[in-house]
């Protein structure tokens, strides 16, 4: 879905710039890239993080895989040719949020490296920031708060990741999170610390 088929448009510059809406927030936009296994906590660390940051009067958006998948990505499931769409989709829903100055949280399995590239490409140097959140296959099926991988081991879900699909780790993100093991306030202070050595706020 990379073609363009819409010809004969012509992009609008706005005066209201990413720079002036950053200055009015009071901080840079980002994109925080949650990345990690289903069960992980990408969700329950995105959304933690996105209070703090509230609490420290940021303007913030969680966008999360189980919710996208209900609207903007209703059409998708989890071929490798969907994942990727799904995932071309939200890193491009996850620019405009940068453009408007703000500080987006995307929770996503995002389990292919190639996927992952793209979104990072979409942005300016040093506006995508990958959080692995590192949790064990075995402490995530020990979880299975979803009760999915019970399901997927039975053969009723196909193409789970991590049971019948791949997920690829990452190689070099900005931070690797324990998710697995530490508590979820000590991740939490692992990222403000994080943004704040990279001058967000
Ligand atoms: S991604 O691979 O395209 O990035 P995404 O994060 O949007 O996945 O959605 C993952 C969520 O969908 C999981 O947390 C889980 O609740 C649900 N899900 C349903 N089927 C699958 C599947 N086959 N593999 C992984 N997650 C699935």
């Amino acid at each position: 879905m990379t073609d363009q088929k819409s010809s004969n448009t012509v992009w609008h510059q706005a005066t209201v710039t990413r720079e002036r809406r950053e200055m009015l927030h009071k901080h840079k936009g980002v994109i925080l890239w949650f990345t990690g296994l289903s069960g992980a906590g990408k969700s329950t660390l995105a959304h933690s993080v996105e209070e703090r940051l509230h609490q420290m009067h940021c303007s913030t958006f969680v966008l999360d895989g189980d919710n996208v998948r209900h609207g903007l990505c209703g059409d998708l499931g989890f071929s490798e040719a969907d994942r990727t769409e799904n995932i071309r989709r939200i890193g491009n829903v996850s620019k405009l949020f940068l453009e408007a100055g703000v500080i987006v949280l995307s929770a996503f399995i995002s389990p292919y490296k190639k996927d992952r590239e793209i979104v990072r490409n979409l942005t300016p140097h040093g506006d995508f920031i990958e959080i692995y959140c590192a949790a064990s296959l075995n402490i995530c099926e020990q979880r299975d708060i979803k009760g999915l991988y019970e399901k997927a081991k039975k053969g009723e879900i196909k193409e789970f990741t991590g049971v019948s699909s791949p997920y690829e780790i990452p190689k070099k993100p900005e931070l690797t999170i324990n998710t697995g093991e530490l508590a979820i306030d000590d991740c939490v202070d692992e990222i403000i610390q994080y943004l704040k050595t990279r001058n967000v706020f």
